[in-house]
């Protein structure tokens, strides 16, 4: 089949790529002329592993081809996916102009019979707006659906590859008949559904995720308070079939891309349904000021972040990325240069944790090395699960007979060991 594949982000280039491997032709396309032209010469604009090896082996292939005009990879096309970005506006609806500015490119190119996917995550009631955008400005007959992805950055290509479903939202046979034949290759269970019921399985998917993180934060901070460890509690709880110990590891709350925007967006829904007692803008909210709360709660802890060197260890939203979107250091950082701090920031891909412009920036460093960020520090405060951090020995920067503190902000470091190295262990919700 020949695809073209609108927008080239993380689920544009993974989607794109891993279709050609199936032996299908695709162009990806984007209006970005810097991004199409390193995606051209095989260079992935952000890092996700295995990605670029996949992308250049299909384009040695002839199979996978970028571009950025709409007359090149759109008249051939049988499928049309859109997978633009629908960011967050301020009020936490998302904005739809991409979406809309690329159905209104596609359609006067569309051939008779293409199907148009949309891939974006996109609210339920917006889908007609695009599918009469799409209908306004095409000049043949042409299919809609809608095909919302679930893969997770870091393991982008490995999700796309072996996903745990694929949703099809298509109430047309002919689309079904199509689609499910492009996706028999994934071996994957097929959920074959309405366009808006495919949407909210996506916002639903998501936010019940974001809940469930948002669940085990808050009963951290009761653990802290009545003496318990939310590790033992999660042991403990994990071994119930119905809940499991895996997806709820606490930390400074859930951050990157997607969880954040999906969540205002379904907080947002609510609200213009008029539902009472909105968990979703709840939600929203208690993420927000998790990471201030939590820095108050450490700071009584340490004795003050006035004049403290701090090592602030992950500045990406998660490892395997170098995605800073909503990171926890993005909060965590400003709040310890505020408070009188010198920080110190290291990650092994995410850079530009801080910008020059912001308040007390001269007191940020970007550190080369692990080893660079931690010597001398009088606080390490590791914000992600990176394996380099997991592996380094932290008692090759520890200073003798001073009191030097250790934040485990994910859980991830065994306390003890921690004290052997010379540090005093603070984690969440112990
Ligand atoms: C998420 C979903 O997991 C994907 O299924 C979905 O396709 C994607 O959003 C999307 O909508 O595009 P992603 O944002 O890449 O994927 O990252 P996750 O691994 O799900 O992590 C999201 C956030 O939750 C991160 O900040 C992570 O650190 C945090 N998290 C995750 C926890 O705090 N605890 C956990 O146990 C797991």
């Amino acid at each position: 089949m020949n695809i073209a594949v609108i927008g080239t982000g993380f689920v544009g280039v993974t989607t794109a790529a891993v279709y050609a491997s199936h032996g299908h032709a695709v162009y990806g396309l984007d209006i970005d002329e810097a991004k199409i032209a390193a995606l051209k010469e095989g260079t992935v604009p952000f890092f996700e592993p295995d990605l670029e090896e996949l992308l250049q082996e299909q384009q040695q292939e002839r199979r996978l081809h970028f571009t950025t005009s709409y007359t090149v990879a759109v008249p051939d096309a049988d499928i049309v996916m859109i997978a633009v970005g629908t960011p967050s506006k301020q009020s936490g609806e998302i904005n739809d102009s991409y979406v809309v500015s690329a159905c209104e490119s596609v359609a006067p190119l569309l051939k008779t019979g293409a199907i148009v996917v949309i891939k974006s995550t996109v609210p339920p009631v917006l889908l007609e707006k695009f599918r009469a955008t799409l209908q306004e400005h095409a000049q043949t007959e042409f299919y809609f659906a809608t095909m919302p992805e679930f893969l997770k950055e870091g393991t982008a290509v490995a999700d796309t590859q072996h996903p745990d479903r694929i949703v099809i939202g298509s109430t047309d046979a002919a689309v079904v008949e199509v689609l499910e034949k492009l996706h028999e290759p994934f071996a994957a269970p097929l959920v074959v559904v309405s366009p808006e019921s495919a949407q909210m399985i996506k916002y639903a998917s998501n936010s019940y995720l974001a809940q469930r993180i948002t669940f085990i934060n808050q009963i951290s901070d009761v653990c802290e308070k009545v003496g318990a460890d939310v590790d033992e509690v999660i042991g403990g709880m994990g071994l119930d079939k119905r809940i499991g110990s895996h997806y709820w590891y606490p930390g400074l709350g859930y951050g990157g891309s997607c969880f954040p925007k999906d969540v205002r967006e379904l907080g947002h829904m609510a609200e213009e349904l008029h539902l009472d007692h909105n968990l979703f803008a709840w939600t929203t909210s208690y993420n927000q000021t998790r990471p201030a709360l939590k820095l108050q709660d450490f700071e009584n802890q340490v004795g003050g972040w006035e004049g403290m060197t701090v090592a602030v260890l992950g500045l990406s939203f998660k490892p395997n990325t170098d995605d800073t979107r909503e990171a926890p250091a993005q909060s965590v950082i400003p709040f310890l240069l505020d408070h009188g701090a010198t920080v110190r920031g290291y990650d092994p891909k995410a850079k530009h944790a801080v910008s020059q412009t912001q308040k007390n920036a001269a007191h940020y460093r970007q550190s080369p090395t692990i080893e660079k960020a931690c010597q001398g520090a009088d606080c390490i405060m590791v914000l992600i699960e990176w394996p380099e951090f997991l592996q380094f020995d932290f008692s090759s920067v520890a200073v003798a007979e001073t009191e030097q503190f250790f934040i485990d902000a994910r859980n991830q470091f065994d306390p003890e060991q921690v004290g052997d190295w010379g540090f005093t262990y603070i984690g969440i919700g112990k």
